[in-house]
């Protein structure tokens, strides 16, 4: 039997302004697009936006139904609307942040919003960063998707390929 032990490396920056320029600009897209989100049974807008290799920013937020698992959050929103439009072309960052959290850290992306970020990081062979903001506060930033999904669900579309 071996004991293994899993360390996630990433950066914690204490002020949105510290923040690399570029970085800033992503996370107060996320920050307007979550003012527009459609959540009224949860009161909690989420922003995501994303910029691609091209300098493209695209942005999405969480669209929540009465039917309460008929909603989508903010991130698979907009991932889905790029892919969905350029299949080829690759996505550098992810801003996500929240507007109402309460917790002390960043909101961090579901489980399924990570799965769909890690296939879409495996599929264009480089990794996607992952910045999460808290509103006001500070910033986590990790360099590739992977890093937030230890044992994503990957064996078969690896070996597929
Ligand atoms: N939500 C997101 O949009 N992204 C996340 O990463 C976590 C949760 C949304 C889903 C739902 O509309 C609301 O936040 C409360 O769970």
């Amino acid at each position: 039997m071996t004991k293994r032990t899993l360390q996630i490396d990433f950066l914690e920056i204490e002020k949105l302004e510290d923040l690399a320029a570029g970085d800033i600009v992503l996370v107060e897209k996320a920050i307007e697009i979550a003012k527009k989100s459609y959540s009224p049974y949860s009161n909690f807008p989420v922003g995501a936006a994303v910029l691609m290799e091209t300098g493209e920013v695209f942005a999405g937020n969480n669209q929540e139904n009465i039917a309460y698992p008929s909603g989508t959050c903010a991130e698979r929103t907009v991932l889905n609307y790029v892919h969905a439009n350029f299949p080829d072309k690759k996505i550098k960052t992810i801003a996500i942040t929240a507007l109402n959290a309460t917790a002390a850290e960043p909101v961090s992306p579901c489980g399924f919003c990570r799965q769909v970020i890690v296939e879409m990081e495996m599929n264009q062979k480089s990794p996607i960063k992952v910045i999460l903001h808290k509103l006001g506060a500070q910033s986590f930033v990790f360099e590739s998707a992977q890093t937030i999904l230890p044992f994503a669900f990957n064996d078969l579309v690896l070996k597929n390929k």
